[in-house]
């Protein structure tokens, strides 16, 4: 017996806005017990910049969660403490190693009922920490978002979840559309199948352009020393001033150290999704594709990588779902079985090129806000003091630091280069591809470090271009800089 195809409403997953809530994020919580809550990411920005963040919050009673009824108010507490604890541990001129109980004691809570770590996911970041503009226009257009909360009060920040916001909802009829492909494959209707491939790859390419729009109002520096460094979370982060974590004090005295990964888009389900449905697997990072497996029949369950890892980041639902489609996903094998089709091969090699294409422009969007900005801040490290270094301790000036430090044996606890897993990532995309013509095409060498392209300029404008072995800070992961380091991600 085949296992049933899932139910969108079983995981909380709507049909129409996809892993974004069905109803609206709140943008308040509606009982006044929780004013406090709300006043204090209301006036977040000033209460860092005056460095009285912690003060404020070391004051607040500890709130219980009774008075929470219904999910959108469990999500909108959830993003509050979130944004309250990130700004808490990185809001002051080094880093705090515990969270207050009146943080962490409801933050725990909330997180178990939702099933999502206590920490800044992308769930608390993006997917419910939006809102409309003008209820009567769509949410999968950029000029109808607004966000929720911010830590910087910057239009950068803002722009930066909503790209993604976006993204989501533009995406979010794929899920369904996908849903339908599947069960058509059961029922041997190739024509439907081809119908959906064909309208996921066009959805696809909307994707792409909506995620080429972060250049529009998204500053490179502004993310890389602003808005990054509060998004970081506590595991590797030794560098960054957190050898050992943090610690969520629950009035138990306590004293165990929790590490997670911070906040990043490697959570978001629906890009994994895509995946999953097209049959993509992620091998661990340095790990080639075996010769003769391209069609292997039998393929071996999804092995450990960073991108599985993320799963545990995303609402419980979401994560489960996933694993769930992962058992009924059977469009690579239908196509793989229909070769003579070729309305059919095109349509599935075209998914795969387009979500390759998707993977190409996110890896010239990471250059040019991480890797560019992180050698910049090494070239500038060379010719500073160590005193003006040393002002601050944040996850921006980490790899500052660690060159100071002069140490080249003083590996990070990344040990996993970035750009080889993205540009791995990007080419097992294009791996299941039937047309040998598609292989070829997607397997060619894209300029997408943007050496020598509009936004990035040229090898040797400004920035050095060699790679030697410097820490660089994702967002979720920690890794090299090289680009020849592959091997097991740590992170
Ligand atoms: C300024 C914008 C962005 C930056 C700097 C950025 C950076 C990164 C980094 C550093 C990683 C590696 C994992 C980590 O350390 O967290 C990553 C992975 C990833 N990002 Fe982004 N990202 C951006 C925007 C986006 C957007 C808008 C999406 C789409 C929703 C996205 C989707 C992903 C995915 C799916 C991965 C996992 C790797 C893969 O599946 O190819 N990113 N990103």
């Amino acid at each position: 017996m085949l296992p049933p195809i899932p139910a969108l409403s079983d995981y909380g997953i709507s049909p129409t806005h996809g892993f974004l809530p069905d109803s609206l994020p709140l943008t308040r919580l509606p009982d006044p017990y929780y004013n406090k809550w709300e006043a204090v990411v209301a006036n977040l920005q000033a209460l860092i910049l005056s460095r009285r963040l912690r003060g404020v919050i070391d004051r607040l009673p500890i709130l219980s969660t009774i008075g929470l009824e219904h999910d959108a108010e469990w999500r909108r507490a959830y993003s509050l403490l979130s944004f309250m604890a990130h700004a808490y541990i990185w809001g002051g001129d080094s880093p705090s190693d515990r969270l207050p109980p009146p943080i962490s004691i409801p933050f725990l809570q909330i997180s178990e009922k939702l099933q999502v770590p206590p920490v800044a996911t992308y769930a608390a970041l993006c997917l419910w920490n939006y809102k409309p503009l003008f209820m009567d226009e769509d949410i999968d257009n950029l000029e109808n978002l607004a966000t929720l909360n911010t830590f910087t009060g910057s239009l950068d920040e803002s722009w930066f979840y909503l790209v993604s916001v976006a993204i989501e909802a533009r995406g979010a009829p794929i899920i369904p559309l996908m849903l339908t492909a599947i069960t058509a494959a059961r029922q041997n209707d190739s024509a439907t199948v081809t119908r959906c491939l064909r309208a996921f790859a066009e959805r696809l390419t909307d994707l792409t352009a909506i995620l080429q729009r972060m250049h529009e109002s998204c500053d490179p520096t502004v993310f890389y020393h602003r808005i990054r460094p509060f998004l970081a979370g506590s595991k590797n982060m030794g560098e960054a001033g957190l050898p050992r974590g943090v610690v969520y004090e629950d009035g138990s005295g306590n004293e165990n150290y929790r590490q997670y990964s911070g906040g990043s888009n490697a959570q978001s389900s629906l890009i994994q999704f895509f995946d999953i449905v097209l049959g993509v697997e992620h091998r661990p990072t340095g790990e080639k594709q075996e010769p003769g497996s391209e069609s292997d029949r039998g393929r071996r369950p999804s092995r450990h990588n960073f991108i599985q890892e993320m799963r545990r980041y995303m609402p419980g639902g979401h994560a489960r779902f996933l694993a769930d489609v992962t058992q009924v996903a059977n469009l690579r094998e239908y196509v793989e079985d229909h070769t003579g089709d070729s309305q059919l091969c095109i349509a599935y090699d075209a998914c795969l090129a387009m979500l390759s294409a998707f993977r190409d422009k996110h890896i010239a969007i990471v250059t040019r806000y991480i890797i560019t900005p992180s050698r910049e801040v090494r070239a500038r490290s060379r010719s500073r003091s160590p005193e003006v270094a040393r002002q601050r301790m944040n996850l921006a000036v980490a790899s500052q630091k660690k060159e100071n430090q002069g140490s080249r044996s003083q590996k990070g606890t990344g040990g996993t280069a970035l750009i080889p897993f993205l540009k791995q990532a990007r080419d097992e995309t294009g791996e299941p591809a039937v047309e040998e013509w598609t292989r070829r095409f997607m397997k060619r060498q894209v300029r997408t470090e943007g050496r020598g392209d509009f936004f990035l300029g040229k090898p040797h404008d400004g920035a050095p271009v060699d790679t030697e072995d410097v820490e660089v800070k994702g967002l979720a992961g920690s890794w090299t800089m090289e680009d020849d380091v592959g091997g097991i991600c740590l992170y």
